[in-house]
């Protein structure tokens, strides 16, 4: 018996993202499954002599993350869904691998392309990897206002 209770949207805010949020949502609906959402923030190594802060501290970082989250969820879907939402640090395929497996997620709803958006490559290198090794099924939405240009 197959059950979908818990569905995992990782997001990077692209518009691209955006989009799958709707097909991420109406599935959490339909199944009367939880929607964790997940924003994985890429930290750079320690860069000696940073006086002028130049890189943001990651806390202030995932703050941003977690309110950018809150507000990417309409309120009505919000009050029909439970909706948690999380923020991991690392290479974010396999922080998104990682999450799955730790919180048994059901289905990873995510989107073909993220910020970089390169129209030439099929899919972009974060959603490629975590087809290739999540321990679920991965759904890949596809942007319909951005076409693939075939090789
Ligand atoms: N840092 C991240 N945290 C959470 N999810 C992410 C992150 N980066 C990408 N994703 C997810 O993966 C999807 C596809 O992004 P991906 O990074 O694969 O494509 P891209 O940015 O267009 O290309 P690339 O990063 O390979 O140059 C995003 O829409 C988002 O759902
Ligand atoms: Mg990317």
């Amino acid at each position: 018996m197959i059950t979908i209770k818990k569905i995992l949207f990782p997001t990077d805010f692209s518009s691209f993202a955006e989009h799958a949020l709707t097909y991420a949502v109406a599935m959490a609906q339909e199944f009367e499954a939880a929607l964790y959402m997940l924003y994985v923030e890429e930290v750079l190594p320690y860069v000696p002599g940073d006086p002028e802060r130049k890189f943001p501290d990651p806390d202030t970082v995932a703050q941003y993350a977690d309110k950018a989250m809150e507000n990417a969820i309409d309120p009505d879907a919000a009050a029909r869904i439970e909706v948690r939402r999380f923020v991991a640090r690392g290479v974010p395929s396999d922080e998104i691998v990682e999450f799955a497996r730790g919180h048994e997620v059901d289905l990873i709803v995510m989107a073909t392309h993220g910020r970089t958006g390169l129209k030439h490559v099929l899919l972009g290198s974060t959603t490629e990897k975590v087809v290739r090794k999540a321990p679920c099924p991965v759904l890949s939405v596809h942007h319909p206002e951005h076409e693939f240009i075939m090789p």
